[in-house]
């Protein structure tokens, strides 16, 4: 068993890594969830996580963090997730309850009181996290390692050479990979391969309430893909929730791996010293390949397994 934390701003897949990641409590106990503003506004996509939540009758504390990026503003964009953040799926399922506190210091106080070192998984800017670090260094020793979805050692999406996650604060992020702690990397090499096809998201319609809500997230989220020039969708934030639970369906290199924090076009960029002895040593391990059914069968199987227990609660 696993302690995480997931912080995140759904986002569809968003979304989906955190029912994964619910379905999967027998491996990771969640030790709570903070939102950040990225995809959407602040509001907008903590009211997403409280939705997806009260969904599936979760008990999980949830807190919200940084309205935007440590330096630069804030620029949501409806392009990808539509204007809610998470279009697609009606909620009428009520309000879930938000903790008092700002999550770094929420986050702190529940890293710091578990007995077992805690595994950050970032889904969206690493701005909460960065401020967590910088805010309370002893906190260093609690955290195991960092499993993030961002970047791209070869390309962006955002810009050619930034993804959007680390494009937004590249400067949380630069601090991030320069704390120390060891960086698991669900980059755009890997996630643009952990695609769901369109036959296998209209196989999720009707299937148990929680599938079906998966059907419309992706259903949405596949129609906006198209817009980039994707037929399949790739389920980006998944992968950092499934490499923790299969590890062995994926592949990938350590590198020493920094962000570009400079204005101009390769801002957010994140590059990797692939030479075989780099002075600064290994922070990093990318991930580059995903057995794409493998990966389609984690979530489905999730899925069905949340599917079962909403009919039981
Ligand atoms: C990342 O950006 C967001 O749109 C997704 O939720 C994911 O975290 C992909 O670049
Ligand atoms: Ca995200």
């Amino acid at each position: 068993m696993r302690d995480i934390w997931i912080d995140c701003d759904p986002g569809h897949d968003d979304a989906l890594a955190i029912l994964t990641a619910i379905a999967n409590k027998d491996k990771l106990n969640i030790l709570g969830i903070s939102t950040i503003g990225g995809n959407q506004t602040l509001e907008k996509v903590t009211t997403n996580a409280k939705n997806i939540l009260s969904f599936v009758r979760a008990d999980i504390p949830l807190a919200m963090g940084q309205k935007g990026p440590l330096v630069k503003c804030l620029e949501p964009s409806d392009e990808a997730h539509g204007e809610s953040g998470m279009d697609g799926p009606y909620f009428d399922h009520g309000d879930y309850p938000l903790a008092s506190k700002n999550a770094v210091n929420f986050m702190y106080e529940k890293i710091m009181s578990t007995e077992n070192k805690t595994i950050i998984v970032g889904l969206g800017p690493l701005t909460n996290v960065a401020l967590l670090l910088k805010s309370y260094p002893e906190v260093l020793d609690k955290i195991d390692c960092i499993s993030i979805m961002g970047g791209g050692i070869n390309h962006g999406n955002i810009t050619s050479l930034a993804e959007f996650n680390i494009y937004v604060d590249p400067e949380a992020a630069h601090i991030v990979f320069n704390s120390g702690l060891p960086i698991l990397m669900a980059g755009l090499d890997v996630t643009e391969k952990a695609e769901i096809t369109v036959s296998e998201i209209e196989s999720l319609k009707n299937k148990g309430k929680v599938s079906h809500l998966a059907y419309e997230l992706l259903h949405f989220y596949n129609k906006s893909g198209q817009q980039f020039g994707f037929i399949n969708s790739p389920i980006h934030d998944l992968c950092a929730i499934e490499y923790l639970l299969k590890p062995e369906i994926f592949g990938g290199n350590h590198y020493y791996v920094d962000v570009n924090t400079n204005d101009g076009v390769s801002r957010g960029h994140t590059f990797a010293d692939k030479r075989l002895v780099s002075e600064k040593g290994k922070n990093t391990l990318v991930l580059e390949t995903v057995n794409r059914e493998k990966f389609v069968e984690v979530l489905i199987n999730a899925l069905e397994k949340l599917d079962n227990e909403l009919v039981s609660k």
